[in-house]
């Protein structure tokens, strides 16, 4: 499984930890920046990671900025994207579980770089269970083909 991962300066803080448990998990990574500190704007990395989603070169996503909540918004904009801003295990589990979210986003100011390291890992370790979910997920499809033309 391919990983496309993208940060701004607000969630770099959790790059490492999060690429550590990406190859813990036993998955590939794409880097899609930002590579260092200084102050960008996190809807050009929710694009970045969310087109590869689109275009078929990533399976799912891992999203950081300051809260992870600019980032999961600016994410969700894409047709087919389902991005969860996840604060805790449980969340990260759920997400994979019933949303069959595929990205999660993770605050640098809110989570630690350990905690990250469990969301990603549970996020990643978790299957879809699908039936009275997957009805769910098809009307939020339907939503989604109502809203963006
Ligand atoms: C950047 O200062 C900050 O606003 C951003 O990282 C994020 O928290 C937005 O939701």
């Amino acid at each position: 499984m391919k990983i496309a991962l993208g940060c701004d300066h607000g969630g770099i803080v959790l790059k490492e930890s999060v690429v550590k448990a990406i190859k813990d998990s036993g998955c590939e990574y794409i880097d899609c920046g930002t590579m260092t500190s200084e102050s960008v704007d996190y809807p050009d990395f929710a694009t970045k990671v969310a087109t590869k989603i689109q275009d078929g070169n990533a399976d799912k996503g891992v999203l950081m900025c300051g809260t992870g909540i600019g980032i999961s918004i600016a994410a969700n904009k894409y047709k087919g994207i389902r991005c969860a801003h996840v604060t805790d295990v449980f969340q990260a589990e759920m997400s994979a579980e019933h949303n069959n979210a595929n990205i999660i986003a993770i605050g640098g100011r809110v989570s630690s770089p350990e905690e990250a390291y469990l969301f990603v890992k549970k996020f990643l370790s978790t299957e879809f269970a699908g039936g009275r979910h997957q009805s769910r997920i098809d009307k939020i499809t339907d939503i989604e083909s109502s809203q963006f033309k």
